[in-house]
């Protein structure tokens, strides 16, 4: 790490730059994690090939299209360089499910991120329940409020080794949304869903201070992307 001094002509100002070349992957993903924020999270279940159902959350996810309609999550190997969990079953089975965190849930959610043996189900670890899902094998965590169903699309690893990751896309078959998050136009409406979201290390953030701003040209409506 350098620190660097900069005069813009009004303010004298230091700022740091990293090379990862010269830090540990643990010291460079702490600077990631606190500047890549806020992270949704992807509370993921899967099913062993045995049939032990498996929980954990993700919060390098997010979406990739709507055409097909699919997501990306990345699973990154532990310390000692193993695959996690969920990344073992989804090559296996290749299919999970991606259920949505709202703030009711967050001590529930965090309590899957245990590091359980393989043969542990955080559903049963933490006393949730498995609900089955409609179109795929794993189950779905019944007391959160959307999951979507997806089938493996393909799995890219970065590297190998310890802290390498792997982006896992998934193509969604089947999205379903509680009743209770609905707004009446029948859209999940991001109020009552009350999402939460991850900052660095222990750190979360709820989504409830909003503000909106059109884009230019666009209707107040949420619209796909141009
Ligand atoms: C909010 C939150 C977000 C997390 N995000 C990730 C992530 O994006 N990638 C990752 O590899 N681990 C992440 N973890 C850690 C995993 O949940 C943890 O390693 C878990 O034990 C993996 O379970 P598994 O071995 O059953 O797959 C996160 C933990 C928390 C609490």
């Amino acid at each position: 790490m350098t620190l660097l001094h900069r005069c813009d002509g009004v303010a004298t100002f230091t700022f740091m730059r990293v090379d990862p070349a010269n830090i540990s992957s643990r010291d460079f993903y702490r600077h990631m994690v606190a500047c890549i924020t806020p992270r949704p999270i992807a509370w993921v279940s899967t099913i062993s090939p045995g049939g032990i159902p498996n929980l954990a959350p993700f919060s390098f996810f997010n979406g990739v299209g709507a055409n097909p309609p699919s997501v990306v999550f990345c699973p990154v190997n532990r310390r000692d360089g193993a695959r996690k969990d969920t990344l073992l079953n989804i090559q296996a089975i290749r299919q999970f499910a991606v259920n949505v965190v709202p703030h009711r849930l967050a001590a529930e959610m965090n309590e899957t991120s245990a590091e359980l043996g393989y043969e542990v189900s955080e559903f049963q670890h933490v006393g949730l329940t498995a609900a089955p899902c409609e179109r795929i094998a794993p189950p779905r965590v019944a007391q959160a409020p959307v999951c979507m169903e997806c089938e493996l699309h393909s799995i890219t690893s970065v590297g190998d080794g310890p802290l390498s990751g792997h982006v896992v896309i998934g193509r969604i078959l089947l999205l379903h949304a509680d009743d209770s998050v609905l707004d009446s136009q029948g859209q999940i409406d991001p109020g009552k869903l009350d999402t939460i979201g991850r900052m660095g290390g222990s750190l979360y953030t709820r989504t409830r201070d909003r503000f909106e701003m059109p884009r230019p040209g666009f209707s107040t409506i949420a619209q796909p992307p141009q």
